[in-house]
Order: structure tokens, then sequence, then C-alpha cells
């Protein structure tokens, strides 16, 4: 019942079926009880109307997953300090699907990760416990694609079955979320897809970094020039440079693909140069705060650095994995005096340090300010007062005389 969970339980529940949400953690499902999970107001008022009647229930109790005709796995996939795929809780969360797996039952994987995943962790155990996949128990992989902070209308699921009868009751489960669903044949292509997608951002978004370095280069305005391919209206898909990348997806999936190949002796040389560098791009950030304070003769130490919005993407309330983190602590740990700004984000705490927003008050009282992330509706004018201002955004904000890193 995390972020993916919770948005896949609450069209399930509006479809008129009952949706027990379990997780392990209480905390967690207390944050959902007390209408504090990040949601989009029109989600949290679906929650709202749902909770507490007997449709919608949340439970730490591992029984009821017995008495499910569907059981949707939602855990984290993440990566661990090798970029090797950490699959605790994705093994842990299978486990406990196949252990309480009841004939009849539609068991789909959501959750993002490797090829073959699937089958390894829930095909194989269930046909170890004795349970025929396609006859007995009906297996799937349908990955999530939501948008954080976006309300998309209706957004296709890819569904791949383990069999075609997998396939055939999985997109019945499917079609109760979204009225798009895009069979494909097998749970490995449904799970190739979902790394596709991702890996396409990252390699794009290390594309868009490269490409706006290289117009800086050159004098020119990078977000002029993308603006103007993009009119192009075909073979052409606008991605925008920035400061790295956060949140849940682009900084792992990728690792998972990567992963695999390797193992494989089969490396993915252009997939792994664009993760190298949209990892490395906050240390350029900070880098470049270095050399714009050198060049009025100051040092990092003792320098006051104001970061101008520290979410991951503009307009949502998460700083997972935010390139700010990482900015903010390299910039701490050099000595800086460091505060943020962010209409959604009151305090922030990475390597040792808490931080707590201060008001965008006054631009002049900062030796240099970097924008972040520009959220929407934001005035940035204020800033014409700051006497250097680094964009990492290379001017959405349209602050005049940003300079780009
Ligand atoms: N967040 C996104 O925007 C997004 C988008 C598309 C796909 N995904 C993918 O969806 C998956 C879930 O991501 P998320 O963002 O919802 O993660 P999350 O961290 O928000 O939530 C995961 C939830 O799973 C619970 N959990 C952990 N182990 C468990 C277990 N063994 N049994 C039951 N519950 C358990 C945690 O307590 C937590 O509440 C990941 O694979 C992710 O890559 C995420």
């Amino acid at each position: 019942m995390g972020y993916v969970g919770l948005a896949t339980a609450i069209p399930l529940a509006e479809s008129g079926v009952v949706v027990v949400g379990y997780d392990i953690s209480e905390e967690r499902l207390s944050i959902i009880k007390n209408g504090k999970a990040d949601l989009l107001p029109v989600d949290q008022q679906k929650l709202h109307r749902h909770l507490g009647s007997d449709s919608f229930t949340l439970t730490t109790n591992l029984a009821e997953v017995r008495t499910a005709d569907a059981v949707v796995v939602c855990v984290p996939t993440p990566v661990d300090h090798n970029l090797d795929p950490d699959l605790t809780a994705l093994a842990s969360a299978c486990d406990v699907a196949v252990r309480h797996a009841v004939r009849g039952q539609v068991i789909m994987l959501t959750s993002t990760t490797y090829v073959g995943c699937t089958r390894e962790y829930l095909v194989e155990p269930l046909r170890a416990r004795g349970l025929k996949v396609g006859v007995d128990v009906f297996v799937a992989f349908g990955p999530e694609r939501i948008d954080p902070g976006l309300e998309h209308g209706v957004v296709p699921r890819v569904v791949g079955g383990v069999t075609d009868a997998c396939g055939e009751r999985a997109e019945q489960l499917a079609r109760l979320i979204t009225p798009a669903v895009h069979r494909v044949s097998s749970a490995e292509a449904a799970e190739a897809a979902k790394l596709l997608e991702n890996t396409f951002r990252a390699v794009n978004i290390a594309f868009a970094n490269e490409f706006a370095d290289a117009c800086t280069e050159l004098g020119l305005d990078s977000l002029e020039v993308i603006r103007a391919a993009a009119t192009k209206p075909y073979g052409f898909m606008p991605f925008y440079p920035g400061a790295g990348v956060g949140g849940h997806c682009i900084p792992t999936d990728p690792h998972y693909l990567l992963w695999q190949l390797r193992e494989r002796q089969f490396p993915l040389s252009l997939t792994e140069s664009a993760m190298r560098q949209i990892a490395a791009r906050p240390k350029q950030v900070t880098a470049r705060i270095r050399a714009l304070l050198a060049r009025r003769g100051l040092s990092l130490a003792g320098a006051r650095i104001l970061i101008i919005g520290v979410t991951y993407k503009p307009g949502v309330s998460d700083v997972r994995s935010s390139p700010a983190l990482e900015i903010m602590a390299e910039l701490a740990e050099h000595g800086a005096v460091v505060g943020f700004t962010d209409p959604v984000i009151e305090t922030v705490a990475v390597g040792g340090h808490t931080w707590t927003g201060v008001p965008p008050a006054d631009a002049a009282d900062w030796d240099l300010a970097v924008i972040h992330t520009v959220n929407p509706g934001v005035d940035h004018g204020w800033l014409v007062k700051c006497p250097t201002v680094l964009d990492t955004t290379f001017g959405v904000a349209g602050v005049p005389g940003w300079v780009g890193i």
C-alpha cells in the first residue's frame, strides 16, 4: 500500500470490488487512514469515500490474502549500494502470495523488475507447492506507469500472462483499474516493456543534459533549441536538462536491465554510460557552484547558498533520491551555509544535517541561489536581487541573467 499500491487500490475500489490493502508497515497504513498519503486532491476524495467502509479495509494481517480473488503485488524494488537489484521486499511479498495462494486466484506482479522475475518468484514456487499455473492459479506481470503528481486520464496498462488463461484473467483484473489494457504474449514481454520505457527516459535525460552543456559551450540557449526541435511533429520527443534524476524509477530501473545483462556477459554500454552521466550530474552542479563563487573570489567554505525547489520533480512533495539532497550534503560538507526554499517541503534531512525551509524573502542575503526544481505557480522574480543564480533547469524559471551549468 505504498505509492503504487494505494494508486491501484483507489480505482479498484471505484470499480465496485472489495479491496483489502495489505502492508507490513502499520505506520504507512495509519498515514493512509489519517488522510496524509501523498495523493492528488481528487484521489484523496475518492479514498475518503471508500475508507472505513466494509469494501475498503487496511490490514497487516497476512491471512487476509487467502480471502482474495486477486492479489496485486506492488512492493518496492530498489537497488543496493552496488546498484544491484535489492529484491528483499519482492521476495518476501511473493512468498506471502505463494504461501497463501488458493485455487482460482489471479496474482499480478506490478513492481518494476528484471525479465523472468515473475516466473522465478511466483510461477516456480507455486508449482513447487503443487499448484498448476494457468489452471489452478493465474499469474501475470502488469507494470505500473503512474506519473507522480499528474492526473492523466486513461493510462493504458500492459499485461502479460504466464499462459493464455493467465493473460485473460489478468486482463479482466487490469480492466477494473483502467479501461485500456494492452496484452502481450508473456510475463517476460511485459517485464521488458517496463524496462524499455524507463531506460528510454534515462538515456534521453542523459542526452538532454549533454546537449544542454554543448549549447552552453556554443553560447546557445538550450531551451530555445529544444523547443524549436519539438515543433517537429514526428520523430522527436523533447527531454529537458536538469540537476540529475530522482524518485523511485529512473535512477533505479535501468540497473535491473544492466545487472541482468551483465550476468550474461552482455554489457549495454549506451545505457551504462547514460546511468553514469545522470548519477554524476549533482556533482557537476556543485563543481559549477564552486567555479561561479571562485569568479567572485569566494570559496565554498562560508558561502551562503540557497537551493530553490528540493523535490525530485515539480509539484510533487517527494524528495526520494532527489539530486538536491546530494548537492546540499556536499555543499555543507565543504563548509557552505546551505538553505532551501520549497512551497511543498518543510524539512530535509541528509548526511547528518536537517534543514528547515526558509521563505524566499531576501535574495540579497545569499551569495548564490540554485534553481533546482521549478514548482508550478512559483514566482522567481525576487531572484533578480541575488548576485549569482545557477539555474540547473537552463531557464525554465525565466529568471533574467540565469547561468546554466
Ligand atoms: N512511485 C512511482 O512513481 C512508481 C511508478 C511506476 C512503478 N513503480 C514501481 O512500483 C513498485 C512500488 O513502488 P512504490 O513507489 O509504491 O514504493 P513505496 O516505497 O511507496 O511503497 C512500497 C510499500 O510496500 C510495503 N512493503 C514492503 N515490503 C512489503 C511486503 N513484504 N509485504 C507487503 N508490503 C510491503 C512498504 O511498507 C510500502 O508501504 C516499485 O517496483 C516501483 O519501481 C513506482
